[in-house]
């Protein structure tokens, strides 16, 4: 049961991680894990959705991720390809809005299809916004940025001693939306792993050991508790 004393963070990032861990728990490929964490996906999605939260952000594979055996990567595209399909119908009935970011141009003409409809279905819908993080880096993200504000300084006179903070996340791909007040990391690691590197420069951080297929809404309501007995100062006193 939800403790509705607490205050719930607008804006919530996951890492989701564990998933071949938990796997090879079981003496099961890694492939089975992100089966199951790919359920734990759509369950927990909704719980936090219906929870209050705006704005949820989580990371599914990363610019990084592409290092991994062929095979486990192949597993990887099909299941977002099975799951966004899924989603479509899914996240209707709690009116979440889906966004994708990162890089979408690696991959497969199939797979951009789905990514392009799944976010023209739900582009006007008012409930919790969800970012998924497909072949996204933050360092990637950072640099675009800085290309656009080059081009701004060479084709429309913007004045580079002008640049601020805001000029920088307005051109990230969460530009516009509040920073993360919260970020979760299962599996146990306490990194970033090239995750929201400038909006997260407040955030606090939540990491458990739980692993992802096993991270449900009593763990979430943990790290909301826990959230709710930081001291966030931005600097201050
Ligand atoms: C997270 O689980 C899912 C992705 C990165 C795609 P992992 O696959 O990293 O699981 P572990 O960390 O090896 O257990
Ligand atoms: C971070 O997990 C990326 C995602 C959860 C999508 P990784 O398993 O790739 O991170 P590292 O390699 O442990 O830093
Ligand atoms: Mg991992």
């Amino acid at each position: 049961m939800p403790d509705n004393s607490l205050i719930v963070p607008t804006h919530v990032g996951i890492i989701m991680d564990g998933n071949g861990r938990w796997a090879k728990k079981r003496g099961l490929p890694r492939s089975v894990g992100h089966t199951y964490g790919a359920q734990n996906f759509r369950k927990i999605t909704r719980y936090i959705s219906k929870r209050g939260v705006k704005v949820l952000t989580l990371y599914a594979f990363s610019t990084e991720n592409w290092k991994r055996p062929k095979e486990e990567v192949s597993a990887l595209m099909k299941l977002f390809h099975q799951y966004l399909v899924d989603s479509l119908t899914d996240f209707r009935e709690d009116d979440i809005k889906v966004v994708f970011i990162g890089d979408r141009t690696a991959f497969g003409p199939e797979l951009v299809k789905l990514i392009d409809e799944t976010e023209e279905v739900a582009k006007d819908r008012k409930g919790m916004l969800l970012n998924i993080a497909m072949n996204y880096g933050s360092r990637a993200e950072i640099v675009e940025a800085v290309k656009e504000l080059c081009h701004e300084v060479r084709d429309e006179g913007l004045d580079p001693d002008k640049i601020t903070e805001k000029d920088i996340s307005d051109r990230l791909s969460t530009g516009g939306l509040p920073d993360p007040d919260l970020i979760i990391r299962t599996g146990g690691e306490f990194r970033l792993s090239n995750f929201l590197l400038y909006q997260s420069a407040y955030s606090e951080f939540y990491s458990t050991e739980t692993l992802w297929p096993d991270f449900h809404e009593e763990d979430f309501e943990k790290a909301v508790s826990v959230f709710n007995h930081r001291n966030r100062r931005f600097g201050g006193v």
